[in-house]
């Protein structure tokens, strides 16, 4: 029996728990070690999802010369610092979007991946998904260019004290934690823009709402927004001059769309596996079992640009979060 790899989790909050469901359905993979800064937390999540090892501090299971690779579920403040530290103690890493709170944060990190040649990729788990991937073969089939695209990713929260969200020294949000979506979108279907123009609020030191038009060649453009306290359809929708794609309400975990003609209507169906952080779960499996240090799907070069437009998107909101985290 071939041996399987074996991972280790930091920070057993919400997206562990799915994450850790869908790494029992891995075939490559296993659940090895996981830890919590408290003693009820670390016990609590392996009543749900037994792990090998648990530890009440991150760096025991750094230390833990099993774990190959590191899964980082942490708020968005703590990924750099882990990211460097599971670096250094040879382990690969998994890191939750955003990988980083700003691009300077993630050249650092691209620079001692390079220098440990471990592998270490942001957890975009769209890109992954098998409806996602087909999209992108449909958008490229009939070599016609995409003109305009929305998308949106907004739900409503009450502020409340101790909320990651809403606590700017977790680098808290909107557009960080789920702006980064339709961005991402953007970018990865229209490619990098010609210019862009932001608009949105900032209240108590975090972005509560932020809308961006991005620019490309011959007027076309893309639309996307974010909110964290108003409700949306959380639709995407990518036109080209004689079809429109129509990927539905919360398009970011994608199982169909729809490809709609002037004279048709099409359901695409391709189902996740899981929650659908499986495929991301077995695409860096695949990685680490052919010795790549980088994903050929996701590089870090996609996150560091992914990061830049973020901080650019900050700079017109006049939005920066505490020094000691925007800190390299
Ligand atoms: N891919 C997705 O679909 C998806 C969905 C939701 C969130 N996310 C991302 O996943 C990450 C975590 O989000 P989440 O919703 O799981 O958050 P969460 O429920 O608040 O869990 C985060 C965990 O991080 C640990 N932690 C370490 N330092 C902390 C600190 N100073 N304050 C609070 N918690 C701290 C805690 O675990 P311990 O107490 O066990 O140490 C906490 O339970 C974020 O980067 C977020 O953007 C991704």
């Amino acid at each position: 029996m071939k041996n399987k790899i074996k991972w280790g989790i930091i920070g057993l909050g919400k997206i562990a728990r799915k994450f850790a469901h869908d790494l029992q359905l891995s075939n490559d993979g296993l659940l090895y070690a996981i830890a919590s800064r408290s003693e009820d937390g670390v016990r609590k999540f392996q009543s749900e999802f037994p792990a090998q090892n648990m530890y009440t501090n991150y760096e025991d299971l750094l230390d833990d010369p099993e774990v190959d690779v590191v899964y980082i579920a942490t708020p968005h403040s703590h990924h750099y610092p882990w990211i460097l530290k599971c670096l250094d103690s040879g382990k690969h890493v998994l890191c939750e979007k955003p990988i980083c709170v700003n691009a300077d944060q993630v050249a650092e990190v691209i620079k001692k991946q390079k220098s440990t040649g471990l592998f270490v990729m942001e957890a975009l788990w769209t890109k992954f998904l098998p409806a996602y991937e087909h999209l992108q073969q449909e958008l490229r089939k009939d070599g016609e260019p995409v003109l305009s695209l929305s998308a949106d990713f907004c739900y409503s929260s009450a502020r409340q004290k101790g909320s990651r969200i809403y606590e700017p020294g977790l680098a808290g949000g909107s557009l960080l934690d789920i702006g980064i979506y339709p961005l991402f979108l953007a970018l990865d279907i229209l490619g990098v823009p010609e210019q862009y123009h932001v608009s949105g609020w900032v209240d108590q030191g975090i972005d509560v709402r932020v809308s961006a038009v991005m620019n490309y060649d011959q007027g076309r453009s893309a639309l996307v927004y974010s909110d964290v306290q108003s409700m949306g359809h959380m639709d995407a929708v990518i036109r080209k001059e004689n079809k429109v794609y129509v990927l539905p309400h919360r398009w970011h975990e994608l199982d169909y769309f729809h490809e709609i003609g002037p004279d048709y209507k099409v359901r695409h169906d391709f189902p996740k596996t899981g929650w659908g952080y499986f495929h991301e779960i077995e695409h860096v499996n695949e990685c680490l079992i052919d010795g790549l240090n980088q994903s050929p799907i996701y590089p870090l070069s996609w996150s560091f640009s992914l990061a830049r437009y973020m901080d650019g998107f900050r700079e017109s909101l006049n939005l920066s979060y505490p020094a000691n985290i925007e800190k390299i």
